[in-house]
């Protein structure tokens, strides 16, 4: 049993809302689970390189070569670039593929995730790496808890629903590496920035409840996820 731990907020952990909330959850869930493995993995800190020319080369090649029939990714590098790309790339991939629990938290920037998190999707979005032979994936079993705070709302009559690209993408982009919609949680805590923005003060109860339902349900969830037997 083993969670990966992601943070891509830009802001220190005292001040950021998603990495108080991915920390709890962590904690919590390893107060329950003490002979789990925990790995946890800042994108700020060590920030995942954009991919290059010799990822997109050696992808290609793959493409080519026929997806999910078995890869020999060693077989088909070409170039020394291409072995720096694919050693890079592999080492992400295989954390995820080795983890039973995946905590993201993924703040919104621009209605969307952080670029910090979206360069580690491009990386480990590698043809073929999560798909068997069968075209079966390894993450079918994976369970994901995507944490996002938010300085605005976007939920149900907010008037802002289609502004939110951040939810739906990571939803759309999980289920198509083959994690089951039922093993994808989104927490989410909106209106943060009515504690500091001048005109935004009536918005401070409601992000306050919102916190508060975050905080509730990040807890439910990491007492029911699975347990190491
Ligand atoms: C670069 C940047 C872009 C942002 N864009 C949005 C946005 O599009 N919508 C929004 O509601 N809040 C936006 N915010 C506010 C953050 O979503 C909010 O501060 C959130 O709490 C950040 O997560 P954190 O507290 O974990 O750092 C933005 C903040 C930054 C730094």
């Amino acid at each position: 049993m083993r969670l990966l731990h992601l943070d891509s907020s830009a802001h220190r952990a005292a001040e950021s809302v998603s990495r108080r909330l991915t920390d709890l959850f962590a904690r919590t869930w390893r107060a329950g689970n003490d002979r789990a493995e925990y790995h946890h993995r800042d994108l700020v800190a060590d920030p995942v390189p954009p991919i290059g020319p010799a990822y997109c080369a050696l992808g290609r090649r793959v493409e080519q070569h026929g997806v999910p029939a078995p890869v020999r990714y060693d077989e088909l590098i070409e170039t020394e670039d291409e072995r720096r790309e694919w050693d890079l790339t592999r080492a992400l991939v295989d954390e995820v593929r080795g983890s039973d629990v995946l905590l993201l938290g993924a703040p919104m920037y621009n209605f969307a995730v952080p670029a910090a998190l979206k360069a580690w999707i491009d990386r480990i979005t590698f043809p073929g790496v999560f798909t068997g032979a069968d075209g079966s994936s390894s993450l079918a079993d994976l369970r994901v808890v995507v944490v996002t705070s938010r300085g605005g709302a976007y939920g149900p009559g907010s008037g802002a629903e289609d502004l939110d690209f951040l939810a739906p993408y990571l939803r759309s982009w999980l289920t198509k590496q083959g994690v089951a919609a039922r093993n994808i949680e989104i927490v989410v805590a909106d209106r943060t920035l009515a504690e500091i923005v001048p005109g935004y003060e009536q918005a401070r109860p409601a992000a306050a409840r919102s916190l508060a339902a975050a905080h509730e349900r990040l807890g439910v969830l990491a007492g029911a996820l699975p347990v190491p037997t």
